[in-house]
């Protein structure tokens, strides 16, 4: 009860434009969190747009915003205990409007792309905006990351839980889907983010969250010399407008075998245009498990992946271009960030023997992520 008062009252205070911090007890875990709500960030559709802060015990702090229910930062100690920045994100609202590759957004409707920009479901054929050449992309024009979620403190999973609805027709797309993505860090250096859906007419669903990482937290380094294994035996290789052929091609004896931890810059050159691809993850059962580890020796950062999704995105930042620019000046390069982004596969919809993405009135939708950061 008590932190959902500190919210509320927080909320008040945040509408007076006054930041403030408090420190109170999950009741369930007994873990110490801290949550920061600071001014308002602005305003969008006529809606609120705020930037909380959540922080644990060891002092890592993830900020999010309602806008997009974006992750602007990852506050996180390296070996030596210096912290820095491990996701790109800007520090104004009006950055993200301008011009975001998707910095840290959740994804939806469909993240990734459909190819052709439709989809048939039972005898209706739906259209899209085409937004990346004839293929729609990461829910069309204006995508789950660019609209205000609804956002609330729940006093029971101790996490910052986001909502929002989404119109029957909205961006194409069949029935209005209500979804919630709860975002909560834990005092083990993990953030958890747990999605559900509900629709009232048959739809399309793949949901994502598109954080770019550097675990070095300077994007002055590439990502290049990180080491990266991937709990994935398959993937779907892609056409050049980057959808899936359909095949589940065995990754053994192709740059994409990442089963035993490789450098990302060894054999990106084998891959035209770098890496940009659904991996097939090897999984036992519905609950998360690890699909990927990611690692930087010099840092000694270590980021683990779980998920109970099917697919992951293995994304190297190769259409950054340096265009977008971090507050201090610097410029977001190619490959200077990566994605793991866990989903569906792409261009599900028109893929049959690709696991359904179709989700049904009555039916909820419910995956989880995790993203666990430790030093080695
Ligand atoms: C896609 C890339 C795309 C990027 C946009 C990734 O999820 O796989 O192809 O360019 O998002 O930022």
């Amino acid at each position: 009860m008590k932190t959902f008062k500190i919210f509320i009252l927080g909320s008040i205070i945040a509408v007076l434009a006054v930041s403030f911090m408090v420190t109170c007890t999950d009741e369930r875990s007994g873990e110490p969190v801290e949550v920061f709500i600071q001014k308002e960030w602005g305003q969008v559709d006529g809606k609120k747009v705020y930037l909380f802060t959540l922080k644990n015990e060891k002092g890592d702090e993830v900020k999010i915003t309602n806008y997009g229910g974006i992750v602007t930062s990852w506050i996180t100690a390296d070996k030596s205990g210096k912290k820095s920045n491990v996701v790109i994100g800007y520090d104004s609202l009006s950055r993200y409007q301008e011009k975001n590759p998707y910095f840290g957004a959740i994804i939806g409707r469909y993240a990734n792309r459909i190819g052709n920009a439709t989809f048939k479901i039972d005898t209706a054929t739906y259209h899209l905006a085409a937004n990346d050449g004839k293929n729609s992309l990461h829910g069309g024009l204006k995508g789950f990351d660019k609209v205000v979620w609804d956002a609330s403190w729940n006093d029971t999973t101790n996490a910052l839980t986001l909502k929002y609805v989404s119109k029957d027709g909205e961006e194409g797309y069949p029935g209005n889907l209500t979804v919630t993505v709860a975002y909560k860090l834990t005092n083990d250096n993990e953030l958890l983010i747990d999605y559900t859906a509900e629709t009232d007419k048959p739809t399309v669903l793949n949901l994502t969250n598109h954080s770019y990482f550097n675990l070095t937290g300077d994007v002055n380094n590439t990502i290049l010399d990180h080491t990266l294994q991937i709990n994935a035996d398959k993937y779907t290789p892609v056409d050049a407008t980057l959808i899936p052929t359909g095949e589940l091609k065995e990754v053994k004896g192709t740059p994409f075998d990442f089963l035993q931890p490789h450098k990302i810059g060894e054999r990106i050159n084998d891959v035209k245009g770098g890496y940009d691809h659904n991996f097939v993850l090897n999984r036992q059962g519905d609950k998360p498990e690890l699909a990927a580890t990611l690692a930087d020796s010099v840092s000694g950062r270590v980021l683990e992946v779980y998920t109970s999704q099917p697919g992951m995105q293995f994304y190297t930042g190769n259409f950054l271009d340096g265009t977008n620019k971090l507050s201090d000046g610097k410029p977001i390069n190619i490959h200077t960030a990566l994605c793991l982004e866990t989903q569906h596969f792409p261009d599900s919809p028109n893929k049959p023997a690709f696991p359904t993405t179709l989700l049904k009135p009555g039916e909820k939708f419910h995956s989880q992520t995790k993203y666990k950061i430790s030093v080695k």
